[in-house]
């Protein structure tokens, strides 16, 4: 398969070697599909949230400018949506509502293969353009999951897919990715899917997030902006420049903002999830009409559908602001985005007024 012949990284390597945090693979493992946690989403209920979006009512909302909503218009397919979901960012919450969303909004979650490593960074402009054949290909109303950074659909003269993801804090993305990779439930399946895998050892699963900081040979928990470090959030948004992939670098920024607001017709925030969960329902009603609903009814109490991880433990606020110091760029990315959010929200409410 190309994708092996692209940069492999079989990510027990993730589990394993340990310069191995999903920042510094090429190739990220996926195998039971990235997440939430209950904890976190309760964690968002307790934040100082200024809006309660479920009082708004549907019927009065006016449309919205171009400039905001982004989701229809000349060369975009109104029919196709393309999810990337960001790993350990409440994907498989996502996931799993649009799974009960299809058959109430009636369209098509396109299968995917099961794949020992997902592929973000394609620098290859054949793989690209592959990947945006065969999902162009797809003629019914459906749902694409594809965890590749942006891909240019028209620099390949084919329409645009309404594009969505999600995000969250970066220091508890971080994190989560870190009990993740140690999460028992998580070796087991993914040890279950793919048999040749080499389970981790006994040191690294006993390791916790303050040693690893303090340690300074553990390249593990090193974020060091100006170096190669694949799969942090920027990078999924910026695409597939040489510079996209370094951590914290200010082009990619600049790129990924850009690339947002003219291609993104909602990125989410996990700290944000009925605020997420509202602009989701108004500007693609195609495909989340009933978003809220279906979400507080079934999906909201349920660990293994949200993905939550229980085996986290608490994590002393002081090794989370010592990482905080390397993710500026990270959080810059995490404010634009909730700012555009909030502005997506308040046209709603500003709409409803008039
Ligand atoms: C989010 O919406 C649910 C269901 O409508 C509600 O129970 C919850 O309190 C809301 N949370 C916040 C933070 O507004
Ligand atoms: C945004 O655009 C989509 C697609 O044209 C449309 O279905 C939706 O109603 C719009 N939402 C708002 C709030 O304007
Ligand atoms: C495109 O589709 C073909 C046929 O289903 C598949 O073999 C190939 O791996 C796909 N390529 C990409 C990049 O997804
Ligand atoms: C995508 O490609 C088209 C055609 O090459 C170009 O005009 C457009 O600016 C590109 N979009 C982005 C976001 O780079």
């Amino acid at each position: 398969m190309k994708i092996r012949g692209q940069r492999p990284s079989d990510v027990v390597a993730a589990v394993c070697v340990p310069a191995s945090l999903f920042l510094f693979l090429n190739l990220l493992l996926l195998s039971p599909p990235p997440p939430s946690s209950i904890t976190t989403l309760q964690d968002a209920n307790t934040n100082i949230q200024t809006q309660s979006p479920s009082t708004t009512t549907t019927t009065t909302v006016r449309k919205i400018g171009p400039s905001i909503n982004t989701t229809g218009g000349e060369g975009r397919r109104e029919d196709l949506l393309l999810f990337t979901p960001i790993l350990r960012c409440a994907s498989t919450s996502l996931i799993n509502l649009l799974g009960l969303l299809s058959k109430h909004n009636n369209f098509h979650m396109q299968k995917r293969p099961r794949r020992k490593a997902e592929l973000v960074h394609i620098p290859k402009v054949d793989l690209q353009r592959e990947m945006v054949v065969n999902i162009s290909r797809i003629s019914t109303p459906s749902v694409v999951i594809e965890s590749a950074a942006y891909i240019n659909f028209t620099a390949f003269g084919k329409e645009r897919p309404i594009r969505v993801s999600l995000v969250r804090d970066p220091v508890e993305r971080a994190v989560s990715w870190y009990y993740h990779a140690r999460a028992p439930y998580h070796l087991v399946e993914r040890h279950a899917a793919f048999p040749d895998t080499i389970l981790p050892s006994r040191a690294f699963l006993k390791k916790d997030l303050e040693s690893c900081l303090k340690s300074r040979s553990d390249t593990e928990c090193r974020y060091i902006p100006g170096k190669e470090m694949l799969g942090h959030t920027v990078e999924f948004f910026c695409g597939h420049e040489d510079f996209c992939p370094i951590f914290g670098d200010v082009r990619a920024l600049l790129r990924a903002k850009e690339v947002v607001e003219r291609e993104w017709a909602v990125v989410g925030v996990l700290e944000e999830w009925n605020n997420t969960l509202h602009v989701l329902h108004h500007y693609i009603p195609r495909f989340f009409e009933g978003a809220s609903q279906l979400y507080y009814e079934h999906l909201h109490h349920s660990k293994t559908k949200t993905n939550t991880n229980f085996y986290k433990p608490q994590v002393d606020p002081k090794a989370k602001e010592f990482l905080k110091t390397s993710f500026h760029v990270e959080y810059e990315f995490y404010e634009f985005v909730k700012q555009r959010l909030h502005r997506q929200y308040r046209a709603l409410n500003t709409a409803n007024d008039l």
